[in-house]
């Protein structure tokens, strides 16, 4: 990984609310050249394991997520919050400091034993992650690995995701 991709990661003090330290993306998405290297090195992140399709969480990681998909010559799916996929869903909810979240899946998104890669922009908790692997095993999913450009270590998060293979480009 170059310097310039851990550098243009910006922080922000307080955002959303006192006491959070944000890792803002927007400076790598800007740049080509580093959006193209984050990408590559997710990519990187298979190990030469054919993937039939990244899946993507609502709404960051689609970013990333789409790019992958394009580059490995996969499909694309969608994780969302809820509410927004309109076919028949199955849904997982997860923690959040206060109250809960809801994520959904189409019902006929994944075949059972095609091979997943499943991409978001940063773990912190995890918590988000392990629903998605929740909706992903429910169909029958042989999920490759969990990658993200960025991982907070220090939240765990991968401790929610013990069975599964996670690959993390920038660790804080
Ligand atoms: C952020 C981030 C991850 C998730 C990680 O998404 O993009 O998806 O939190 O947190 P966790 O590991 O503690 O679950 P968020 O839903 O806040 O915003 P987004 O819609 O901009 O992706
Ligand atoms: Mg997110």
């Amino acid at each position: 990984m170059s310097a310039a991709l851990r550098s243009a990661i910006r922080d922000v003090v307080d955002f959303p609310k006192p006491g959070i330290i944000f890792k803002d993306i927007t400076p790598v998405l800007a740049d080509g050249k580093l959006f193209h290297e984050a990408i590559s090195l997710l990519c990187d992140t298979t190990g030469g394991v054919r993937i039939d399709k990244v899946v993507g969480i609502d709404a960051r990681g689609f970013i990333f997520a789409a790019a992958v998909a394009d580059r490995l010559g996969a499909g694309f799916i969608p994780v969302r919050k809820k509410g927004k996929l309109p076919w028949k869903t199955h849904e997982a909810s997860y923690s959040l400091e206060y109250g809960e979240n809801v994520v959904e899946l189409h019902q006929d998104a994944i075949r059972p034993g095609e091979t997943i890669l499943m991409v978001d922009d940063l773990l912190a908790t995890g918590g988000t992650a392990a629903a998605a692997v929740e909706l992903l095993e429910t169909l029958g999913a042989d999920l490759v690995g969990i990658s993200v450009l960025i991982e907070l270590g220090f939240l765990n998060g991968r401790e929610k995701l013990a069975r599964h293979t996670v690959n993390s480009i920038i660790t804080y």
